[in-house]
């Protein structure tokens, strides 16, 4: 999830920022790189143009320009937006150091402060004890013999949509947005898994008031002046609307849930919150009405965007890569014959593993990861003093070419075994690492994998011929104008 960095998600990306165009290959960095003089012990500085610093080569393409400058500064390098220096560190070392090692000494930072209206103090806003208590109790509802549970509801959303809007659309040879399909999708699939057919009725609510309160987070992540929540603009009002909504959503569910017993509820993730949180967990408290609503919030919110720009990158990687997608195709035919994919299949689909492995390489949904440095460290040999902001960016260190051979070319075979032997941990962070790493990581996986597996089996997808691809780094990765697409029947 996110943090486009506080530098660029907060301040850089305005709305009117053209993202890195990707159109018929890679994208040309734009904005120039200067080399401010790295005084004794600090790093160099990126300076962007003379005028006007870094700012606009951020907005204009953030992860392009981290890209050009560290190959041009090298692993570790400042630069500032206003009076503030922030540290960018590609090196997986450093990294390791930062998310791992060290990682006590880095906290993360306001961008997350800005969702609390939404998701109040569930797992990706909180910090210190709170959080790890949390983790502590959450943990568990995201064992992989729990969640195995959930892949007939992936499944079957991917099928229906296939056999639904999809069928129609390739039978007409309309062109879909294949990423506002995969938004639509995983949204479908995260909201039952959270609260399975109990709001199937009231699905259009959630998906509308879900809609508008990311977007108010979105643009409040976004603004430069931030307007507070109690000043009635429109959005605002909005959102608030959109709050309540969902609020009465979630807690209606938990006191209908809690006053019927959890014997009988449904075997959703709400009941295994509800169940984790029961009096005696963690300090024996358990888990507060309030505490589950939020953490059952946060789990909507993070867990469908990036699982959703996941997969429409990788249906545009296979577009451009015809071999690749008739090697997947193989790998499908051979192992399901035509069927359904389920659970028991994924470790014989080893190439669809490795085909959404290497689109995450390439377009990590979670692009940054920002933290701020409580005391001093020292960093790729660097001082870093404290209050520090440090960012990471896996858009970067996937692309790094000390770590990755031909970085820019897709090929999900790097992930093979033996290939992978010996590459550093932190060379590939798409769920980040340490103590705060996605606790989505497998359901995430299993998702992706089990939605290409039930898509590409029925169709080819081909990119609308002249269309624009760009890349849009928000909070997280998605292409800019969706990905125009039409639809091919495999017979
Ligand atoms: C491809 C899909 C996904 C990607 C790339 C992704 C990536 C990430 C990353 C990089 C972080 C760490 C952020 C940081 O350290 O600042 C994170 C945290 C988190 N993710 Fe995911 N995520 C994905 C899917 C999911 C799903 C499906 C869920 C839940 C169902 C989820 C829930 C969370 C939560 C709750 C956190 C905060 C964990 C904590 O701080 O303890 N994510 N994710």
């Amino acid at each position: 999830m996110d943090e486009p960095g506080q530098a660029q998600g907060s301040q850089a990306h305005g709305g009117q920022e053209q993202g890195g165009q990707e159109q018929g290959g890679m994208a040309q960095p734009r904005g120039a790189v200067r080399r401010g003089p790295g005084a004794a012990g600090l790093p160099p500085e990126a300076r962007g143009s003379a005028l006007v610093g870094v700012v606009p080569a951020l907005r204009a393409d953030a992860p392009r320009f981290l890209l050009r400058a560290r190959s041009e500064l090298g692993d570790v390098f400042s630069f500032r937006i206003g009076p503030r220096r922030r540290l960018f560190i590609a090196h997986p070392d450093a990294i390791e150091r930062v998310l791992v090692g060290n990682n006590t000494n880095y906290r993360k930072h306001s961008v997350y402060q800005k969702m609390r209206p939404l998701l109040g103090d569930g797992l990706l806003t909180s910090e210190g004890e709170r959080w790890l208590r949390q983790r502590r109790l959450i943990q568990p509802v995201f064992h992989k013999r729990r969640i195995a549970g959930f892949g007939d509801v992936m499944v079957s959303g991917a099928a229906a949509m296939c056999d639904g809007p999809w069928a129609r659309a390739a039978a007409d040879g309309r062109t879909l947005d294949a990423a506002a399909e995969m938004m639509r999708l995983t949204l479908t699939i995260v909201g039952r898994a959270l609260f399975s057919a109990d709001v199937s009725g009231e699905a259009e609510t959630v998906g509308r008031a879900l809609t508008v309160s990311l977007r108010h987070a979105n643009a409040r992540m976004r603004s430069i002046v931030d307007v507070p929540e109690g000043v009635p603009t429109p959005a605002n009002v909005r959102f608030s609307r959109a709050r309540r909504e969902l609020d009465a959503l979630v807690y209606g569910l938990i006191e209908e849930r809690r006053r019927a017993g959890l014997a009988s509820a449904p075997n959703d993730l709400l009941t295994l919150l509800l169940e984790a949180g029961a009096p005696g967990g963690g300090d024996g408290e358990g888990m507060s009405d309030r505490q589950i609503r939020d953490e059952a919030m946060t789990l909507f919110l993070a867990g469908h965007e990036t699982t959703a720009n996941a997969l429409a990158w990788t249906f545009l990687l296979l577009a451009r890569h015809p071999g690749e997608r008739r090697r997947l195709e193989q790998e499908l035919d051979a192992v399901l014959g035509g069927r359904l994919p389920a659970v028991d299949d994924l470790p014989a689909l080893e190439r669809t593993g490795r085909v959404v492995q290497e689109a995450m390489r390439l377009y990590p949904p979670a692009w940054a990861i920002g933290r701020r440095s409580l005391a001093a460290d020292v960093l790729g040999g660097y001082r870093v003093p404290a209050g520090t902001d440090v960012l990471i960016s896996a858009f970067v260190t996937h692309r790094h070419p000390g770590l990755w051979d031909d970085p820019e070319g897709f090929d999900p075979d790097r992930f093979l075994p033996e290939r992978a032997a010996g590459r550093h941990r932190y060379a590939y962070l798409p769920f980040g690492g340490g103590p705060r790493q996605c606790i989505g990581n497998d359901f995430a996986m299993m998702e992706a994998k089990l939605v290409l597996a039930t898509v590409a089996q029925r169709y080819r997808l081909a990119l609308v011929p002249g269309s624009e691809v760009a890349t849009e780094p928000t909070v997280t990765l998605r292409p800019r104008h969706g990905l125009a697409m039409t639809l091919e029947r495999r017979s």
